[in-house]
């Protein structure tokens, strides 16, 4: 008998913001309510696509910013059977960072378009629920230094923040905007309830093709 499908719920946001907290937080909460669920995240360092993301990131390789970008979005796309196939099983899947980073890390850097960016990650498994945690530049500073990886920089983090906005406008998207400058408990009541919510509306209805 087909089981409903579970959610496929994001957390995007700045660096220092909380997501990778959360996404535990909520995995926690869920599996505790007796709702299958599992953490994953992008970039997933683990493949063969990762480790060469990977070793860019920590500078230990140089890649072109074109090539750096299609190697983000294959190693979503190489994830997409297993993501699939656990929707299916009625697990939700709580994912840290998705195509909304990849599109706001490249297009923040100099000549590249939304356009261009997004279009490698059309039609991948679209999410029921985007969760973007804002936090001030300000109260980021608060939450101690950038670390060493690339892209880890004040003046680039803001370029980010921007184009994150942009994506924000798009209404066929299910954007969240959670305030992540409030208490770890308090943050992570807002998104409980946006998920459980999400997690209803989802085994109704198929999975969507994102920016399809
Ligand atoms: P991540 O491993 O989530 O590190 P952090 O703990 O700092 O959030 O992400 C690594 C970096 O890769 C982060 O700076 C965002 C960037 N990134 C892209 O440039 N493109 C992408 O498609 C993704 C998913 C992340």
């Amino acid at each position: 008998m087909a089981c409903k499908r579970g959610a496929l719920i994001v957390l995007e946001g700045v660096d220092k913001a909380g997501k990778t907290t959360q996404c535990k937080r909520l995995v926690d909460a869920l599996l505790a309510g007796g709702r299958p669920a599992e953490i994953m995240r992008f970039p997933d360092r683990t493949t063969t696509i990762g480790k060469m993301i990977s070793a860019y990131l920590e500078r230990k390789s140089d890649l072109e910013d074109h090539a750096v970008h299609l190697l983000f979005s294959a190693n979503r796309w190489e994830l997409v059977p297993l993501m699939k196939e656990k929707l299916e099983q009625g697990i939700t899947l709580v994912v840290d960072r998705y195509a909304f980073s990849g599109v706001a890390f490249t297009s923040a850097k100099p000549g590249f378009c939304l356009d261009w960016c997004m279009k490698p990650d059309v039609g991948l498994p679209k999410p029921d629920l985007v969760m973007f945690l804002q936090l001030s530049p300000a109260d980021a500073a608060l939450r101690g230094q950038f670390g060493d990886e690339r892209y880890e920089t004040k003046v680039f983090q803001k370029a980010v923040q921007q184009k994150f906005e942009h994506l924000m406008m798009d209404r066929s998207v299910n954007w969240q905007v959670i305030d992540a400058s409030q208490n770890i408990e308090d943050v992570h009541n807002n998104i409980t309830t946006h998920s459980l919510n999400a997690i209803n509306v989802a085994q109704n209805r198929p999975l969507g093709e994102l920016w399809k």
